[in-house]
């Protein structure tokens, strides 16, 4: 099990992943994540070391709720890039940025008086993490396959990105895990209750 996650001024790429890879469906859908058991103690983890939200235009258009961040358990400044901040409704708690991702990163990281800052946008995430950005990929594997959405990191042509694991002795040991497909099959012919 990882450590807990620890309030340090970082910058965090934070999401729940399906094991494909995936954060949100085609159309940014997240009903795919309902069936999955968090550990009950992780809200309050988060709730609690986290300063700021940094997301992009898509998402806060398709959620435009500054006050669901953690089912509304945590409040704080919410920053949302984008080009257009000209035609996006004012929200309290919302500000608005048009700047480059470094900048924005240094707002919200002033914004969060110490503690993290969450990256909630996988286009602002891969642009952090060529700027050298990002101090943690912070991923909960949620136990489903999706098959297409929006990927955690989309680079087609890049290279691959090393990383090391946190938390463990050896940072280049792999994660191992299992899965059953959950299946619905009849009880073997014969079972059948008369
Ligand atoms: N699984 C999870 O735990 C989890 C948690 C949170 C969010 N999500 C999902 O994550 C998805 C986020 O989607 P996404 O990454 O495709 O979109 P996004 O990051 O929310 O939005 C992308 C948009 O942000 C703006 N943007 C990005 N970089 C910019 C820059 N450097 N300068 C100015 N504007 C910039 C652009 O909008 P404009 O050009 O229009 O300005 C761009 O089209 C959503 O579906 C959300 O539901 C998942």
């Amino acid at each position: 099990m990882n450590e807990p996650q620890t309030a340090a001024g970082k910058v965090l790429w934070h999401f729940t992943m399906s094991l494909d890879g995936f954060v949100a469906g085609p159309d940014h859908e997240l009903d795919w994540m309902t069936e999955t058991t968090f550990r009950p103690d992780l809200t309050d983890e988060y709730v609690g070391t986290t300063g700021a939200v940094l997301g992009g235009r898509d998402g806060w258009d398709r959620y435009p709720d500054a006050g669901g961040v953690y089912g509304g358990a945590w409040q704080g400044p919410v920053f949302v890039l984008t080009h257009h901040p000209e035609d996006a409704a004012p929200a309290d708690g919302v500000t608005f940025l048009s700047c480059d991702p470094a900048e924005a990163v240094r707002i919200a990281l002033e914004a969060a008086g110490g503690k993290n800052v969450e990256v909630l946008s996988p286009t602002i995430g891969r642009q952090l993490l060529e700027l050298g950005l990002i101090d943690e990929i912070d991923l909960h594997i949620a136990p489903v396959l999706l098959g297409e959405g929006i990927r955690l990191y989309d680079n087609p042509g890049g290279k691959p990105i090393h990383l090391h694991r946190a938390g463990v002795d050896d940072p280049a040991s792999a994660v191992d895990v299992r899965y059953r497909p959950v299946t619905t099959a009849k009880p073997p012919a014969g079972n059948a209750p008369e």
